[in-house]
């Protein structure tokens, strides 16, 4: 249903959580047939229902054309419902019933995506999370009724594959040169886990035995020439079926277990009972095709959509408030799988990245919302970074102040507690306190309320009684919804060094969740407390937040000389790049001269390269712009933060002179004796040529165009295109173009291209203009729009100049063509008041000109929060 942007009629629209009642009618099994034709598919469908409580029967459905209904068998006329865009209502209904509906419905015009829609000439395929059900057939579309799904598919023969949950029950034809299957999921489940798929698509099959003795079928569903590269995929389904096992105890559930490819998808995967549907982003892995990172990606999705069967799909969520309740546990879940696949600390390191580089600026702007939000407009809007990624820390905490044999007690509970069932946020905290015999529910505060909190800490060490004191305080920014926020606890793991010898001392407090340990926790969930060490013989070096311990901003006053010194002796690999961080922060904010860093790595590099390759590279990471753009406030002017970073960049690249290029020179991918340890020396490879480029070394790009055409590893070869693309070598037009005639039936490959080229930092709206108008781009598909918008928003200078207008652009082209992602590329903007004048007048009058412009709840809702600072 499409709502004016005017505040009045959306407050009309706000969902509340307060609101919640249980569904006046459960449904016990619902039959399905749907026929697929060109120009339309026919849905009919048998609901068994019975009512659980008061009130009329309510079926939702939306863009569905009504054909007939019936109760019981008898026909209802019009005037025995009542029928509106959105549902269908029939009061004074049986207590038990079947109701029999045939609609029609147009997957082959859907360019939303949601629904039942036409992926390709020859897919079809659903997304039903959150309401996209309601699309396919007239249903109480909520995640809190459960049934046995029966589904009969029926197309023409040029779709062989014809799939939906559960098992197979009967194939055969259907006349007119048409064929039919029918499959029945015998596990009771909410209709946004329902999936079908009606195709033509190649197969790799494999076999699994769970610890059940249960022999499972795996099939990943893609394009023929795309079935080299289901390997890796099918590797990380295997071993995420182990590691659920060996891990939280749970086992797969069914004889099959499918996996559908397609690359007109909306996000990134979907875990639908038995039949999981993914970007091909998600699934397709090679090492030719695509990159490390997108390797690594690609497992942990993997990996996240099957720990679903048990967080989500066995124990699922009561309403859509409680979103965060499976993806909060299910990122927690493939954070902790992808820490075992590849240097522990590296994956740390890239999850708060991903944190505080999306979640800490969504939570401080006006998009701002607790991790369980209490009212919505359009819930499509709440697959936010607060959701998943600041849902996973709060589990997270509670893992850390647990340990990891309480935390399986809990979660042994939960799942003893609520299999089969729909549950609520507090229902996960009862378990876990229940089944751990810690109470958590002050935990719950984090879930309630939004915001990242400061946390403050101050040390003083007294020589005489060998004390080391520490002394916490926890604030939050004041916000206008949510008057009464509330300290929360704050797991705080920690250590001290001795300064001398970089030992590691033990830690001797009362206050610690263990005392007489090296790796301490404090749990401060107080306003402001002080704990004492004993025994400290010399005044001591503390490292806190040990691992990210918490998702706060931590404010202690390092020197520069401890910062270095953390770099060079804190075991926690995840500290060590923290160190690197605000070293590099202060160097770059208060142009501090860099010696105290460069001198730092030069001592670490050499053992750190032969160790954890991985790790060395993210030590030089520099904060982005659009990171630091982040942390400011008011009077933010991208172009400031820019020059000054650069300068940081050409000042580390001369201060680390030959050693750039000998570090290059001695590293050699093919020589590591695992793939996490030649993705290390990958990406050192290349950070190594980028400031060889900035040091003016002409070889640098000579190296790039050897790099580029010697190797067949998409890494390599796009670090090398980077290089000479970005920095305009006379040789980056033919690469460019080789490039292009290699990969330009490959999809994933393409988009690199064309992300290469957006995010290049003195793009021009030409640049954007060229490949928005290139043959290839084409705005039905997400993953090719996200390649140019994404690496335009590489760079905040170019984003907030001519960018302004493109995320605008799209935003009103897609508000009814495809809302979510309109909806998103719209969030790019949402710092818009931070800017200086006249920037930010100028932003805020293009984003006022769209208001009247948009119609989806989507964008109207997105839009009015940005425009409500
Ligand atoms: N549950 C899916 C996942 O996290 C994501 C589905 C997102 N759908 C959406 N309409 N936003 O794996
Ligand atoms: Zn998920």
């Amino acid at each position: 249903m499409n709502i004016a942007a005017n505040p009045a009629i959306e407050a009309d629209q706000t969902i509340y959580l307060k609101d919640y009642q249980k569904p006046s009618y459960i449904v016990d099994s619902i039959e399905l047939n749907i026929q697929v034709y060109v120009d339309h598919t026919l849905v009919s469908s048998t609901l068994v229902i019975q009512r659980q409580s008061e009130g009329d029967l309510v079926l939702l459905g939306r863009d569905l054309e009504l054909q007939s209904i019936s109760v019981n068998g008898q026909q209802l006329s019009e005037s025995e419902y009542k029928l509106d865009s959105e549902q269908l209502v029939i009061a004074n209904a049986p207590d038990h019933a079947t109701i029999q509906t045939v609609v029609r419905i147009h997957p082959e015009s859907n360019t939303q995506l949601e629904g039942l829609y036409q992926a390709s000439s020859d897919l079809f395929v659903t997304q039903n999370e959150p309401e996209g059900f309601r699309k396919i057939t007239f249903y109480p579309d909520r995640p809190d009724i459960l049934s046995v799904f029966t589904t009969r598919v029926e197309a023409d023969k040029k779709f062989p594959v014809l799939l939906a949950n559960g098992n197979l029950i009967e194939t055969g034809e259907a006349g007119e040169g048409r064929h039919y299957a029918i499959w029945q999921d015998p596990t009771k489940k909410p209709s946004y886990l329902f999936a079908c798929v009606i195709g033509d698509l190649a197969v790799m099959k494999d076999r699994y035995t769970t610890s059940e003795g249960r022999d499972v079928a795996l099939e990943i569903y893609a394009e023929e020439k795309d079935i080299p590269k289901c390997k890796i995929a099918m590797e990380a389904l295997k071993h995420s079926m182990r590691w659920d096992e060996e891990h939280y105890g749970r086992a797969y559930d069914l004889d099959n277990y499918m996996i559908v490819a397609t690359s007109a998808f909306n996000m990134g995967a979907m875990e639908n009972k038995g039949l999981n549907i993914f970007n091909t982003s998600c699934v397709l892995a090679d090492e030719e095709y695509t990159t490390d990172a997108a390797i690594m990606r690609v497992q942990s999705v993997i990996a996240h959509e099957y720990f679903h069967n048990w967080t989500g799909n066995r124990i699922t969520c009561r309403d859509w408030f409680q979103l965060c309740l499976k993806e909060g546990l299910t990122v927690f879940r493939d954070q902790s799988f992808s820490e075992d696949l590849q240097s522990s600390a590296v994956q740390r390191i890239d999850d708060v990245a991903v944190l505080k580089a999306h979640q800490f600026p969504e939570d401080s702007g006006p998009l701002s919302h607790p991790p369980r939000p209490d009212h919505f407009v359009e819930i499509n809007n709440f697959y936010t970074a607060t959701v998943y990624e600041k849902g996973a820390e709060i589990n997270r905490m509670m893992a850390t102040l647990l340990g990891k044999e309480k935390f399986r007690q809990g979660t042994d509970e939960y799942f003893r507690r609520h299999d089969g069932e729909a549950v609520t946020v507090e229902d996960w905290v009862d378990a876990l306190s229940a089944g751990s015999g810690v109470d958590l529910s002050n935990f719950l505060t984090w879930y309630n309320q939004p915001g990242t909190p400061k946390l403050e800490v101050k040390s003083e060490y007294d020589v005489e009684s060998q004390t080391y004191c520490l002394t916490f305080k926890q604030s939050l920014k004041p916000h206008p919804k949510y008057p009464n926020l509330k300290a929360v606890p704050i797991p705080v793991a920690l250590a001290l060094f001795d300064a001398e010898t970089g030992e590691q001392l033990t830690l001797k407090s009362t206050a610690l969740v263990a005392n007489g340990v090296k790796d301490g926790v404090y749990l401060f969930d107080q306003d402001e407390a002080t704990i004492e060490f004993s025994g400290v013989t010399s005044k001591p070096v503390v490292s806190l937040l040990r691992n990210f311990s918490a998702p706060v901003n931590l404010e202690f006053d390092y020197t520069d000389k401890e910062l270095a010194f953390l770099l060079q002796y804190e075991t926690n690999g995840f500290n060590q790049w923290q160190a690197t961080q605000t070293l590099l922060e202060r160097i770059l904010l208060n142009d501090q001269p860099a010696e105290i860093y460069i001198n730092a790595m030069l001592n670490t590099l050499p053992d750190l390269i032969q160790k954890d390759p991985l790790l060395a590279s993210r030590l030089f990471d520099v904060p982005t712009e659009g990171y630091l753009g982040s942390r400011i406030d008011e009077n933010y002017q991208p172009s400031k933060i820019k020059e000054k970073r650069n300068a940081l960049l050409n000042k580390l690249a001369y201060a680390f002179g030959n050693t750039v290029k000998e570090i290059y020179l001695s590293l050699d991918p093919e020589l590591q004796s695992d793939f996490s340890q030649a993705m290390g020396v990958r990406a050192l490879k290349n950070i190594m040529l980028m400031m060889l480029a900035r040091q003016g070394d002409e070889t640098a790009f000579e190296l790039a165009q050897e790099q580029y055409s010697s190797t067949g590893n998409m890494s390599e070869r796009l670090g090398a295109l980077r290089v000479l693309v970005w920095n305009d070598a006379l040789q980056a037009q033919a690469v460019l173009e080789d490039f292009y005639t290699r990969f330009k039936n490959e999809a994933l490959s393409l988009d690199q291209w064309f992300m290469v080229q957006a995010a290049h930092p003195e793009a021009t709206a030409a640049t954007i203009k060229a490949l928005t108008e290139h043959p290839d781009y084409d705005l039905k598909v997400p993953n090719r729009i996200r390649a140019v918008s994404g690496g335009l928003s590489n760079n905040p200078v170019n984003t907030w100049s001519f960018g302004v207008q493109h995320y605008i652009s799209l935003a009103k082209y897609l508000d009814e063509k495809n809302p979510i992602v309109g909806s998103r590329l719209l969030q790019v903007l949402s710092r818009w008041y931070t800017l200086a004048e006249p920037q930010r007048g100028e932003v805020k009058a293009q984003l006022e000109a769209l208001k009247p412009l948009v119609k989806s709840k989507n964008v109207c809702e997105t839009l009015n929060s940005m425009l409500s600072v």
